[in-house]
């Protein structure tokens, strides 16, 4: 189908782009520049320039530099890691396939972490928080730091929806121990297929990321340090990244822009909740603009019928995927969240004018019926809503 308003518009992302991505590959085909090249290094200097730390390690996927942060930070058998449960799945399999145990704990209001149920989980086999900064915007990492340093945790940040983003003006990837990106093709900053790279001040950690990424092979020496894995960021993904690095900070202003045009329009509406959570420590990117209604679905087929894409991340709690082995953690929030956050169209493309369009659909939607409030409904089963959201296009 196509849809009048698209959740993003990769052509269109292109051909802005075009001379200049071209470039880009054209020169790596030209000059035969396909692994491991000048490209990805130019690349992961500007990232980690970007992010604000001393190392950036290209990898193929955000799931790989979680998988790396892990083991680069000793995480093994035995180990507890304390993550939600609110978030793509690849957070919680990169500790899985650590030899660890996720220990899944509630969000809060803005969907993020909630830090106050952090110390109730930590036991004497935690050994780090994997917090994760989901649609954008930064968890509250003064009080997870905090946690962290009171019982000697590492941190992880898993930043695959907040490049860009701040807290007291400080990058997510740079406040914990290792930062994971991820460049999968819709996300704020997106390559032609996945993508994704680890960001640390530690030298070891970046050094072992390096290695792992390539079957464990140093380079240099040819000496196999570890059992590695095939992981290493493709160089012509690293000349398109690198191109469209530039751009980023327009990109983000965007988004900012966006977001706030969806929220003069939908402000007020009964029964939406809007992702506005104003706390001034913070600089949000949007990578999603995720409305909340306790009338999702019915909101979401009425969009669709109105040419809107829309998405919703995710309309099953994790622990009830079977094949996933996790035990049901009880989350209230988490499991409310399935059931009622919608994300909205939102890209570097999106224009004002199909904001109001979408505002104006979702306005008929709510004048159409009385929405009660996100919350006050009753759980429904989940049987009806068994569509996996999984992370196309924008997760
Ligand atoms: C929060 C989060 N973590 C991890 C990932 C994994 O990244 P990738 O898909 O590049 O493996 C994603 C996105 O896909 C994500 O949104």
């Amino acid at each position: 189908m196509s849809y009048r308003v698209p959740f993003v518009d990769p052509r269109r992302h292109y051909q802005r782009l075009q001379p200049d991505i071209d470039a880009a590959i054209a020169s790596c085909l030209s000059q035969g520049d396909l692994v491991y090249r000048r490209q990805l290094r130019d690349f992961e200097e500007h990232l980690a320039a970007f992010v604000g730390v001393k190392y950036a390690v290209g990898v193929n996927s955000g799931y790989h530099a979680l998988h790396f942060a892990l083991l680069g930070a000793g995480i093994g058998p035995g180990d507890e890691v304390i993550t939600v449960a609110h978030t793509f799945v690849a957070t919680v399999s990169a500790i899985v396939h650590a030899r660890a145990t996720p220990v899944l704990i509630d969000v809060g209001d803005d969907y993020n972490m909630d830090a106050d149920r952090l110390e109730a989980a930590v036991t004497a086999r935690t050994k780090a928080i994997v917090c994760v900064h989901l649609n954008g915007r930064m968890c509250d990492m003064e009080r997870i730091r905090s946690v962290a340093a009171g019982h000697r945790l590492l941190v992880i940040e898993d930043a695959a929806q907040a490049l860009g983003a701040t807290f007291e003006g400080r990058c997510a990837g740079s406040l914990g121990v290792a930062g994971c990106f991820s460049f999968y093709p819709f996300k704020i900053l997106g390559g032609f297929g996945d993508g994704g790279a680890l960001t640390t001040d530690d030298r070891s950690l970046a050094r072992m990321a390096s290695l792992l990424r390539y079957n464990g092979e140093d380079r240099r020496t040819g000496e196999y340090h570890y059992h590695g894995y095939t992981a290493l960021l493709d160089n012509v993904q690293a000349a398109v990244l690198d191109v469209k690095l530039r751009h980023l900070p327009a990109w983000i202003g965007h988004r900012r822009a966006i977001a706030a045009h969806y929220e003069a329009g939908l402000r007020g509406l009964p029964g939406i909740r809007l992702p506005h959570f104003g706390d001034e420590r913070r600089v949000d990117v949007f990578q999603n603009y995720v409305i909340r209604t306790a009338d999702r679905d019915s909101l979401r087929e009425h969009l669709t019928r109105c040419g809107v894409e829309t998405l919703a991340h995710w309309v099953k709690p994790m622990w009830m995927h079977p094949g996933l082995g996790l035990t049901n953690p009880g989350l209230d929030r988490t499991e409310r969240l399935c059931r009622e956050v919608l994300s909205l169209p939102l890209s570097a493309e999106t224009t004002l004018d199909q904001v109001e369009y979408v505002v104006q659909c979702i306005r008929e939607s709510v004048a159409s019926r009385s929405v009660p409030a996100a919350e006050e409904r009753p759980p429904r089963s989940h049987d009806s809503l068994s569509r996996a959201a999984g992370r196309h296009p924008a997760v």
